[in-house]
């Protein structure tokens, strides 16, 4: 048996140090760069394109809008989530492909311009707006929106609200369809089953102004739970529960026929692939699974493509990364890690949002974070020139989209279209 010694025991321990730490080294993640990148390089370069750059490859979007619309079971309708997607011609291609009529909006400047660009659609508020932004939506609409507003359901939270609307219906002179938000296990407002939403549904059925037109229950929490002991499931299940508890109400209280044929929303991205029949909801909505920002990299969304990038020129390309005042640290930190080796610094940046090729690239906490010109470190295998592109991957799409004037529409090595973006306003 070794004899064990003080300094036995702190050569061991200096070992185990030094192992461990050098399996915490980084390894190097730099490498040749992906020819799908490559492609839609090419096609920014050849329409002349040399500002960040919002890329939809619209094969890939195609696909998922297939892949979406191939899960719904029968009679299950698709509510194209406008904020997710907030363009008019990235929404009316979506429209057009899956075949659906239903958009859910989220604010005002998008409520009136679907109203007057799309009147036909059916609108569903995603989210109770005062009822003033109710009021300003009635005193813009220009006379010529072929009654785009008869089709607006607005979302209701509370009592006190749904009596803001019941007083803004009168004042109008016409009545308007209200949708009643349920909490179905998100905690984010709503109806839960029993006294307020009887009293909501009273509130209705008495108001010779209003018209209940349905319930929208939204769970996104669900997937983000862990699966150990059924939580997921039993998290599922209880959403579910309130539904059902809630459409049992209305039946009672307004009776079948009133709603036999109400909207029964439900979903968003991340849940839409946990309905397979129609018995709680009768729509699922959804949206940024569609272009697939990396928020929505899930196991259920597996079946969707990546569909959005933003492109970005490089200004300056430096073939070894130095950091100001602290030069001397420069060799050291190289050679712990050889991500760290060069420096490409990018037209903009600080964006929401991920660098996806060249492979390897990442921020510089040190330097710090720049929306004028961007540093990305790479390790020694990255090859990238001046006004050469570097793509990055949106973390989420409703705000990161407006972020660049016109989406560049890619398909097929090209540049094909252009679809402008909805005003940045809310
Ligand atoms: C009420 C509601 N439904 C559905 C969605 C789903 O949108 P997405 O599919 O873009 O995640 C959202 C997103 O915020 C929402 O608030």
């Amino acid at each position: 048996m070794p004899k064990l010694t003080r300094r036995n025991l702190l050569l061991g321990g200096s070992a185990i140090i030094g192992v461990a730490a050098l399996m915490s080294k980084p390894s190097d993640k730099s490498g040749p760069r992906d020819a799908y990148f490559l492609e839609v390089q090419t096609a920014l370069l050849a329409a002349g394109i040399a500002t960040p750059t919002l890329v939809i490859d619209r094969a890939r979007l195609n696909a998922n809008i297939d892949t979406l619309v191939g899960h719904l079971p029968e009679g299950m309708g698709y509510r194209i989530v406008a904020k997710s997607l907030p363009s008019l011609s990235l929404i009316d291609h979506i429209r057009k492909r899956a075949k659906t009529d239903r958009l859910m909006t989220f604010n005002l400047p998008m409520l009136s311009e679907l109203s007057q660009m799309m009147p036909e659609a059916n609108q569903l508020l995603g989210k109770p707006l005062p009822v003033r932004a109710a009021k300003t939506y009635f005193e813009t609409l220009p006379a010529d929106a072929d009654g785009a507003e008869q089709r607006v359901q607005w979302l209701i939270d509370t009592t006190d609200r749904l009596a803001q609307y019941d007083d803004l219906a009168k004042t109008l002179g016409r009545s308007l369809r209200l949708n009643l938000e349920l909490d179905v296990g998100l905690h984010r407002g709503g109806f839960e089953p029993g006294a307020e939403l009887q009293a909501a549904l009273e509130a209705i059925k008495a108001s010779p102004n209003l018209e209940f037109s349905g319930y929208m229950g939204y769970e996104p929490h669900i997937p983000a739970l862990p699966t150990t002991l059924g939580w997921r499931d039993k998290a599922l299940k209880g959403a579910w529960k309130i539904y059902q508890a809630a459409l049992e109400q209305a039946t009672n209280t307004l009776g079948a026929d009133a709603i036999a044929n109400i909207t029964r929303n439900a979903a968003g991205s991340p849940t839409y692939r946990y309905y397979e029949d129609t018995k709680i909801a009768n729509e699922i909505s959804a949206g940024s699974c569609l272009v697939k920002p990396t928020h929505f990299d899930s196991d259920l969304l597996e079946p969707h493509l990546p569909a959005s990038f933003i492109a970005t020129p490089v200004i300056k390309s430096l073939p070894t990364t130095r950091m100001p005042g602290l030069e001397f640290a420069d060799g050291a930190k190289r050679a712990w890690d050889p991500n760290y080796n060069k420096t490409v610094f990018i037209y903009g940046g600080h964006w929401l949002a991920d660098p996806v090729d060249p492979p390897g690239l990442s921020y510089n906490p040190t330097f710090g974070r720049s929306s004028n010109q961007e540093m990305l470190n790479g390790g020694p295998d990255l090859a990238l020139d001046a006004d050469e592109f570097v793509f990055l991957r949106p973390h989420q799409s409703e705000a990161v989209f407006l972020q660049f004037g016109d989406i560049a529409v890619y398909e097929n090595g090209e540049i094909v279209d252009f679809w402008p973006v909805f005003d940045a306003s809310a």
